[in-house]
C-alpha cells in the first residue's frame, strides 16, 4: 500500500488503541448525541474546517454512522472516539492512510468539560506510534498557526514543527488561514 503503511491482517472496523488513560474505540450510533453536543463548542468549528456552524444531530449522525465507520471499511482512516472513564471526550484519528506521500494525518478535538487533562497529546500520540507500527515513515498534522493550544498538544505528542503552510487552512465560514505543520518520524 502507498504511503508505506500495511494494513493486511487488520480489521480496522474493530481496531482499538488503549492509552494510560484513554480507550481509542470505533464510533458507536449512541455516541451520536455526545458528539452533536461536543461540537456545539465554538472552538471546535473555529479550529477544524470539516465542523460548520450551524453543527446538526444531523451533522453528528453522519460523522458518527457514515464517515468515520467508511473510512475504516474503506482502509483510508482511523477515526476513533476518545474514552475516559467510560466517557466520550473527545474524537481523534489517523486519516489519508494511502493517500499520499505527506501522510497519514493525526487530528482531534476534546469535548470542553474534559480539556486540560492533557488527553489529546495522549490519543494522538498513541494514534502517531500506531500508524508508524504499521510502516508509515511519516505522520503528520497541521494546526491553525493561532491555535496554540493545538500546536503545544502536537509537540507535546511528539510531533516537531516542519513549517508553515500558507493559506491552507479553509474553513466552512469562508476563512482560510496559515497553518503550522507538524510530523513526527519513526525515530522520534
Ligand atoms: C486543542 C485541544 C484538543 C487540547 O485539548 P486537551 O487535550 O484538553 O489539552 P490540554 O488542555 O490538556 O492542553 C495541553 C497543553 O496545551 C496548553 N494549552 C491548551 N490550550 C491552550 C491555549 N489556548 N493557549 C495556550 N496553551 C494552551 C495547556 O496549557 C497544556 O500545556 P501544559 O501541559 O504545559 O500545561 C482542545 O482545546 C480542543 O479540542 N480545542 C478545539 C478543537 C481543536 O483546536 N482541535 C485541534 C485542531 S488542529
Amino acid at each position: 500500500m502507498s504511503g508505506g503503511m500495511h494494513l493486511g491482517g487488520i480489521d480496522l472496523t474493530t481496531e482499538t488503541i488503549r492509552t494510560a488513560r484513554l480507550v481509542l474505540r470505533p464510533f458507536r450510533p449512541d455516541d451520536v448525541d455526545a458528539v452533536f453536543a461536543a461540537c456545539q463548542d465554538p472552538e471546535i468549528p473555529r479550529w477544524i474546517a470539516a465542523v460548520g456552524v450551524p453543527y446538526t444531530r444531523e451533522d453528528a449522525a453522519a460523522f458518527v454512522l457514515g464517515e468515520a465507520p467508511g473510512q475504516r471499511r474503506e482502509g483510508t482512516g482511523l477515526t476513533v472516539a476518545v474514552e475516559a472513564d467510560g466517557e466520550l471526550v473527545g474524537a481523534s484519528g489517523v486519516q489519508r492512510i494511502g493517500q499520499h506521500p505527506i501522510g497519514p494525518e493525526v487530528g482531534y478535538w476534546i469535548t470542553p468539560r474534559a480539556r486540560g487533562r492533557g488527553y489529546a497529546a495522549e490519543a494522538a500520540h498513541a494514534l502517531a506510534d500506531w500508524a508508524i507500527g504499521l510502516g508509515a515513515p511519516r505522520v503528520y498534522l497541521v494546526a491553525d498557526v493561532a491555535n496554540t493550544g493545538s500546536q503545544t498538544v502536537a509537540v507535546q505528542a511528539g510531533f516537531h514543527r516542519e513549517g508553515v503552510l500558507r493559506s491552507y487552512l479553509h474553513y466552512r465560514d469562508g476563512r482560510r488561514a496559515d497553518a503550522a505543520l507538524f510530523s513526527r518520524l519513526p525515530g522520534d
